[in-house]
Parts: C-alpha cells; structure tokens; sequence
C-alpha cells in the first residue's frame, strides 16, 4: 500500500494530488516559479562543505533539486513516497553516478545514522499535519545527518493562501475565503472539494513554529529566513523576470529581507537551515 512505510499512511488526497495534479517539475522552471528554485540553490549552496558531499532529499519529487546537485559535484540519494516521483527521477538522473533514490517516508528513513553531510526536507514538512509527526521527521533528518552536517527544512508560511487568493482573486471566493480564514487561525488547510489551484491537505507554519520544531528535535538553527520575499504574490513581475537585470532586481528584493524577522512571513517558503554541531568555542 502507498505510505504504508510508516505508522502512519500518507493520506490518499496528497498522494492523488501529486500524481495526477501537480508537476513538480514545471512549478520551478516556469516564470516567476524559478524565484524559489533560485533562492533555493543559493540558501543550500552558502552552507554546503566544500567538495563533493552526499546529500539525502528527502521528499525530492522528481529530482528537481538533486538534478543541480548532482551538477554541482554530489552525490544525491532521492526518498519520496510516491513511486511516480521516484520513477520520473530515476529515469532523468540514473545516468548520474552519484544518484540512487528510494520510496520512503520522512518519517521513518532507511539511512544509517550519521551517513550524510546534508539533508534536504524540503516538502515533507508541507504535508505532515501534526506537530508530533513533523518533529519526528526532523530527528530521522538529525539521525541519519554527520555531527557537522546540516539540515535544510522548508516550510509553507501561514499566510501564504491569504496572500495568493488577493492577488490571484481566489480570496474573493466565499469558500476560498473559509478556507484561509481556517488557514490563519489553525495553519491546517484542506481542499475537501478537490478545487484545482487550491493545493491539498497540508500544514502552514507560522514562522516562528519552525525554528521551535529544529530545536525540538535537538537540533541548532543556524539561519532562518523568508526564500520569495513579496515578488511571489505580484504576478505582473512575470514580465519583469523574463529580462536578465529584471531578475537579478527580484533577487536583490528578496535578498534584502531575508533575514528580517518582521517579514519573514511575507515570503510563500521559509528555510530553516539547521545542524546537530555546536557554535565553534561553544
Ligand atoms: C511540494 S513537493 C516538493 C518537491 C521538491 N522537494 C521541491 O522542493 O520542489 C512535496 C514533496 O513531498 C513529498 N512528501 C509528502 N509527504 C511526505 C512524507 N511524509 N515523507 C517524504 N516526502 C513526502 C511529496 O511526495 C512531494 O514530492
């Protein structure tokens, strides 16, 4: 049975969204998409060791991020527990040395312990509802990375469908607007009616709840900070993205606030970059 790798199933709507709604793929190498895609490698790539370093992707998809990765010199082992995803990554990156992947669940990985310089979670934590469930992905991430490595966990920010439904015009919609409304007070979000665009069930993460998840399982941040910024809610950037130094002022807008904690929740992801090692002389 799909999801059965763990206590818990992966409940069927996250599955069927995946397989037969989302393209992965597509989401970050079209227009304004790339921003995440972009923001994503320099976050990863500024805390990354130096050489050649085994990286575990846990909730990889169809190896967006492990096909960079793989370019950049590492070797990249791929978890996700839809096998479509896993088939669709194999087939693009098996011609890689470096490349293995695996259906598997955040939740209860396969890894040894301490075997990888840096783990990727960037997904799962989306689609694990229940805190109890979210730290536990956090310390299998803390189980199976190196004393020194890192832990790169991505979540969606509380009050991102708030955000996308004005500027997109869903908000306007009474059940849209039911829907958010859930969303702000609770972060839980459901899509019962399976309404396309709408996404499926996942959890929207306050900013501070992800830095008290890392500590929860043991784990230091290192840095916390927003990946969009505001460029993702004003689509006629789109335009603006098309042309080189229209990018690169996006970029800048989203550099500048990374790190601010008032705005932090502005941006639709948030990247906690986190590590079992100790500050140097702590
Ligand atoms: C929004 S996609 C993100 C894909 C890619 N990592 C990225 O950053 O663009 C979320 C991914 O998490 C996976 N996922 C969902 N629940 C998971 C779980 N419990 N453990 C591992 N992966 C999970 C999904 O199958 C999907 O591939």
């Amino acid at each position: 049975m799909l999801g059965s790798m763990s206590d818990k199933a992966i409940p069927e709507e996250i599955l069927a969204h995946y397989e037969q709604e989302a393209d992965e793929d597509l989401r970050l190498r079209r227009g304004l998409g790339e921003l995440e895609l972009l923001r994503t490698q320099e976050i990863i790539r500024r805390h990354l060791p130096p050489g050649s370093a085994r990286i575990l992707d846990v909730g990889g998809a169809s190896g967006i991020h492990a096909e960079w990765l793989l370019d950049d010199g590492h070797s990249v082992h791929l978890v996700d527990p839809l096998p479509r995803h896993v088939e669709q990554a194999t087939q693009r990156l098996g011609k890689y040395d470096g490349f293995s992947a695996e259906v598997g669940d955040a939740r209860t990985l396969n890894a040894a312990n301490r075997s990888y310089d840096a783990v990727l979670l960037l997904g799962p934590l989306y689609h694990l509802t229940e805190s109890a469930d979210r730290v536990t992905a956090w310390c299998e991430a803390r189980r199976v990375v190196k004393g020194h490595g890192v832990v790169f966990g991505a979540s969606i920010t509380r009050y991102a469908p708030l955000f996308d439904g004005l500027t997109g015009g869903a908000l306007f919609d009474s059940t849209f607007r039911a829907l958010t409304e859930e969303n702000l007070s609770t972060g839980q979000h459901r899509n019962p009616t399976r309404a396309p665009g709408w996404f499926t069930t996942a959890y929207f993460h306050h900013p501070d709840e992800l830095a008290e998840e890392v500590a929860g399982a043991g784990l230091r941040v290192v840095e916390l900070v927003g990946v969009e910024g505001l460029a993702a809610w004003v689509p006629e950037l789109a335009e603006r993205w098309k042309d080189p130094e229209g990018k690169e002022t996006i970029l800048f807008a989203a550099r500048a606030i990374e790190s601010e904690p008032s705005l932090r929740g502005l941006s639709a992801h948030l990247m906690a970059v986190a590590t079992p090692g100790h500050k140097h002389g702590a």
